[in-house]
Parts: C-alpha cells; structure tokens; sequence
C-alpha cells in the first residue's frame, strides 16, 4: 500500500504548501505515482503552487467531505501541468474549496476525519499511488492532529524561531503519543548568516528527531510567491537541490502493483 506524509507545522507560513507541492513534483519526476491532498480547508493554497486553474476545479475535498462528491471526483491529474517528464510519475493533487460557504461552513462544523480515513486508502489504490501527501492547517487543531494519524510519516517543518521552537515541542510530543510510525524535521526560512550545520544540531538537540534539511530563507523563492513550482522553474539551484536531497529521505520507492495486476 502507498505511502502516507503529513506536512505539518505548529506555526502558519513556514513553508508547508511550497515544501510540499515542491516534494511531490520531485517524487514524480523520481518515477513515483504521487497525490496533494489539501486538508487546510480554511485557507488552502496548493492549487496555485500547482497550477490548478479555477475553472478546472468541478468537485473538492470539501464537497468529499460533506458528502456530495466521490473522493475520486477531486482528483485532478496535474502531470502535464506540472511538467512530469519522467515514464511511470505522475502527480495528482486534490484541492480543497474556495467558496466562502464551504469555509464557513468548515469552521463552524469541522469534518470528519473518519469519511477522510474510510476513503483513502480506496483512492490510493485506485490511482496506484507510491506516496500521498497531506498539506495542512497549521497549529494543533483536532483535525489535522487525527489526520496525522492516518499517516506512515509526518514532516514537521520549523523556523528558526523560538516561537516555533516552543508550540513544535507539544505537536510533536502530540504526535509521538498519536503513534506516528516516522517523525521527520526541515528547517525552513533559515538566514544566510546562520550555518545550516548549526540549525541540524540545535533541531536534533531541542527535540531528538532525524532532521531531513535545511533550506534557507531565499529572495528567489520570495520572488516566485506561490506562482509555480520552484524546483521545475529552478533546477540546480541551491534551494531546489536541498529540496531534492529531502525528497530522495523521503523516497518510499515503487510500491504501486503495475496496471491489471
Ligand atoms: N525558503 C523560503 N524563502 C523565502 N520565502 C519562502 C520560503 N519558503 C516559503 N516562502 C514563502 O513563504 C510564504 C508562505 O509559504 P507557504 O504558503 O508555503 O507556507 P504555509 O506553511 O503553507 O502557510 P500556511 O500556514 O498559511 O498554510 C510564501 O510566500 C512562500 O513563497
Ligand atoms: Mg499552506
């Protein structure tokens, strides 16, 4: 069965969405069959890093979870978007709605992780997926905690930061409890002056998990805002090889069954 991670971190804009998108493509263009499954209802974002265009969004994760739709209906085949070249990759992303109504609605009821739990696994072997992302809400909301359950893996992205510092101790002393099978950590938003060796160091020290990478704090990747994927615009840059590094940590290898099979 494919493999499930959770991209999560306790503070919002530390990089989850672009970490993740980014991640996927990679794994992709490794050869792995790879899905996004937006879970940040209140304020999703992954479609655009993607290139999903509104017009091509029918059905959502929300209209899944409130029962309207198929968990099947919201996937959406973003290889030749996203530019796949790679035989045997491919990338899905499952988007979550932009309606006020729906997101309202979202905050005020919540959802229920167990529609999202019963479905998943039908879908991943319907698409035949090696991996499943899960892009999140920040903080420690019940949601996405019980989401992080669902997961093999769950990355646990940090700022250099003692705001971060503080609130990632309890989410991950939450999610060790959850029995999470593999905790893994990235730095992101590092500054130049800071040595990336240093941030290893001090991440392992203050919480005792593998830290996957650190990524520094980039003009470029400010400058590109969310509009695309920054490694297939950036290959060979230093961001996009650290990137690259994490995604090959991360790598489950082919699991999918070939097609009949
Ligand atoms: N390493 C980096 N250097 C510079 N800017 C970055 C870096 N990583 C992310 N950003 C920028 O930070 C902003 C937030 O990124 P992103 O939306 O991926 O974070 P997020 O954790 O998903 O946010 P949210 O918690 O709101 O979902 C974006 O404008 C993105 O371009
Ligand atoms: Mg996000």
């Amino acid at each position: 069965m494919g493999h499930i991670i959770s991209v999560h971190s306790y503070r919002g804009g530390t990089g989850k969405s672009n970490i993740t998108a980014n991640l996927a493509w990679l794994l992709a263009q490794r050869g792995r069959r790879v899905a996004v499954l937006d879970t940040d209802l209140q304020s999703p974002g992954v479609h655009l890093i993607l290139g999903l265009e509104k017009d091509r969004i029918t059905e959502t994760l929300t209209d899944f979870l409130f029962g309207k739709c198929e968990m099947e209906d919201v996937a959406y085949d973003m290889s030749a978007t996203a530019g796949v070249t790679t035989p045997g990759g491919a990338l899905y992303l499952l988007p979550s709605s932009m309606k006020v109504e729906s997101i309202t609605r979202i905050l005020a009821e919540g959802y229920d992780v167990g529609r999202l739990e019963s479905h998943l696994q039908k879908l991943m072997k319907g698409l035949r997926l090696d991996v499943l992302f899960i892009d999140t809400h920040p903080g420690l909301n019940r949601e996405t905690m019980l989401t992080t359950t669902l997961s093999d893996c769950l990355v646990l992205l940090i700022r250099p930061d003692s705001q971060d510092f503080h609130g990632t101790a309890v989410v991950l002393e939450v999610a060790k409890r959850l029995g999470v099978p593999r905790i893994a950590m990235v730095a992101n938003k590092v500054a130049s002056r800071i040595d990336p060796a240093s941030v290893v160091d001090k991440v392992k020290q203050a919480f005792g998990y593998e830290v996957l990478g650190v990524l520094p704090l980039h003009e470029d990747v400010a400058t590109l805002g969310s509009r695309g994927l920054f490694a297939a615009k950036h290959p060979g840059h230093a961001v996009s090889l650290e990137l690259s590094s994490i995604a090959e940590k991360l790598d489950p290898g082919p699991l999918s069954a070939p097609p009949g099979s």
